[in-house]
């Protein structure tokens, strides 16, 4: 979400996505432009040597240019050059171009910028240097940087950057509003890294091998509202206190902790938090005053320990303290089993809890998210759930608890009604069978359902007619619902025709023992009289064998 919403905006006019996305540029070599850049299709087209012309812009991406042409008009405020053979800007290469806004140049290449390349076009707002070679010369690179005052948008992902060049290359650009690294080889983030970028607003650092973010590194970034954190190697974030941030992208990283910083008393404007495929083990410590709708947890070790709490001994530790890689320690310690630590999630519309370790909700804890209507919890070791909890917010409407280990589903009418759940998901459980009264609540309210890979048994199938018979259920998933028959084994529910079971589980019980009593009883008879008729000729010769035995006295 974070790169596709990556379009600039300046006044109001959106640039051109390619100019982010060197491989879609790449990739679209051959393609008829209108295709991609609807903007274009106005003007006429018309052909310079290898580059295509509209009005004020220039195409030249894979053309197997070995340099920037110079006989373009000079009146062009977009130049695109991506995936050529450019090899280095010159200093002169660009004169003939003052009125250029937009230059791109991904994969071209590059291994450096002269220093007075920019020195004729101020007005360039917006630079794509992405997957090049700048890590070669970047002190040359920076001082042509710092010539554009005015520039708005860098990309600069891919470059093979460490965190000194880029604190070289991004001095005094204090007009950047957004700012791609992405791909590089940036291992921490120190304070002076982002000390200029007062006006940055969307920063990109995914893909890079960060272990560190100092202390206050970011905390100068005041107007910062979207961070890519993603694929990296960070074990926790702590004292997290930006607060005009809306969008944390920290997936895939080793975080343990997420831990807010509890002394902000200001609202956090956090509206995205992305922690999947971490290793958390509890629930992130959310700030006490945010607006965070969509909490994305997948994949960790999230777990709810208010059992332990609950019978703690006093001798347990209950607080953790977190050192930095220097062996200072943080003054950052974290109260375990404290129920504020959740923080404030009441605007929570969606959260995904798939692939945790999860076997049930403390108490209070789902009333906290009145807001909530997509709740994701496959992968996880729920046993039981009751769809019908007083704490279960009134707009939920998609459920999965897929692969839990489900046994007993609650359902009662005078909730679930006014519930309003659609989508339920209850593949991969242990549920043996649904209760009657259960299966029609249900059937009042969804529309979707997933259940599929759960042991049913044949006999207790009263559920799946009521679904199927006349409600506006989907069972989506029909032909993957199996049930276990005594004596047919696995059975397909969708083919099973007429009541294998006659009334009911428990009656098929005794209709088979019925069944096969009078034959048992009659083998049994059979048997007994032969032996005895057989026994008879065998008893005598035993005595006798006995009684003619030659004794001695
Ligand atoms: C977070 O970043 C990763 C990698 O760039 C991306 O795949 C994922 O969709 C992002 N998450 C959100 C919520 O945008
Ligand atoms: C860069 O900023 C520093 C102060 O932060 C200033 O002293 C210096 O003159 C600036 N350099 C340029 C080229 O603007
Ligand atoms: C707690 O610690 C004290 C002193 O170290 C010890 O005597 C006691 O047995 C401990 N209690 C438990 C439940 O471990
Ligand atoms: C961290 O520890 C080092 C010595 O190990 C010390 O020089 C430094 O001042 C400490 N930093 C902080 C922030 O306490
Ligand atoms: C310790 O915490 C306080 C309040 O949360 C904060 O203002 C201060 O900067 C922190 N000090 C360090 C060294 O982290
Ligand atoms: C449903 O809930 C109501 C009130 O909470 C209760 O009186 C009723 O017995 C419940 N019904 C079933 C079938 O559990």
């Amino acid at each position: 979400m974070l790169q596709e919403q990556s379009l600039w905006r300046s006044d109001g006019v959106k640039m051109p996505l390619r100019a982010f996305l060197p491989y879609l540029a790449c990739l679209a070599v051959g393609l008829p432009w209108d295709v991609l850049a609807p903007a274009a299709s106005h003007g006429e087209y018309a052909h310079q040597g290898h580059c295509q012309l509209t009005q004020w812009t220039a195409l030249c991406d894979g053309s197997q240019l070995s340099s920037v042409p110079a006989d373009l008009p000079g009146d062009i405020e977009e130049l695109h050059l991506n995936c050529n053979h450019i090899g280095m800007l010159k200093n002169t290469c660009l004169s003939g171009y003052p009125h250029l806004r937009v230059l791109s140049c991904a994969s071209c290449h590059l291994d450096a910028i002269e220093p007075n390349v920019f020195h004729n076009t101020l007005y360039v707002e917006n630079l794509n240097l992405a997957e090049n070679y700048l890590h070669s010369r970047y002190q040359s690179t920076g001082q042509a940087l710092r010539l554009l005052s005015r520039l708005k948008a860098l990309d600069l992902s891919r470059n093979g950057l460490t965190e000194d060049m880029v604190s070289f290359l991004l001095r005094n650009m204090s007009s950047l509003e957004y700012l791609s690294l992405s791909g590089n080889v940036l291992l921490r983030l120190d304070q002076a890294i982002f000390s200029d970028l007062h006006q940055l607003e969307e920063l990109h650092l995914e893909r890079n091998a960060l272990y560190e973010i100092e202390e206050g590194a970011l905390d100068g970034l005041h107007k910062l509202r979207r961070l890519n954190l993603a694929f990296n190697g960070l074990p926790c974030l702590l004292n997290f206190r930006l607060t005009q941030l809306e969008v944390l992208n920290a997936s895939h990283n080793d975080i343990e902790w997420f831990i807010s910083d509890q002394g902000v008393n200001e609202p956090f404007h956090l509206e995205t938090l992305d922690l999947r495929n971490n290793r958390l083990l509890f629930f992130p410590f959310l700030p006490t005053h945010s607006r965070v709708q969509s909490l994305l947890l997948s994949n960790n070790k999230v777990s709810f320990y208010q059992h332990l709490a609950d019978r703690r001994s006093p001798n347990w530790t209950t607080s953790v303290q977190f050192f930095n890689l220097n062996g200072n320690h943080s003054n950052v310690t974290a109260d375990l089993w404290d129920e504020a630590l959740h923080g404030d999630i009441s605007s929570v519309d969606l959260l995904d809890l798939t692939g945790n370790q999860v076997s049930y909700f403390p108490r209070g804890f789902l009333s906290k998210m009145p807001k909530l209507s997509r709740l994701r919890l496959g992968r996880n070791c729920l046993e039981s759930f009751d769809l019908s909890s007083e704490e279960l917010s009134d707009s939920l409407y998609e459920l999965d608890m897929s692969n839990n280990r489900l046994t007993v589903l609650h359902a009662n009418e005078s909730r679930l009604t006014a519930l309003g759940l659609r989508w339920l998901d209850l593949r991969n459980n242990n549920l043996n069978t649904i209760p009657f009264h259960q299966a029609k609540t249900l059937s009042t309210t969804l529309q979707t359902l997933f259940i599929g890979g759960n042991p049913f048994n044949c006999c207790k199938l009263e559920w799946y007619r009521v679904l199927e018979g006349g409600s506006s259920v989907n069972i989506a998933d029909r032909s993957d619902v199996t049930c276990q028959h005594v004596t047919h084994g696995r059975q397909r529910v969708e083919h099973m025709s007429g009541h294998p079971c006659r009334n009911g589980g428990d009656e098929s019980d005794w209709w088979y023992v019925a069944l096969f009593l009078p034959l048992c009883l009659s083998f049994l008879g059979i048997i007994v009289i032969f032996m005895l008729t057989f026994r008879s000729t065998q008893v005598p010769k035993v005595i006798k064998k006995r009684y003619l035995r030659t004794t001695t006295y």
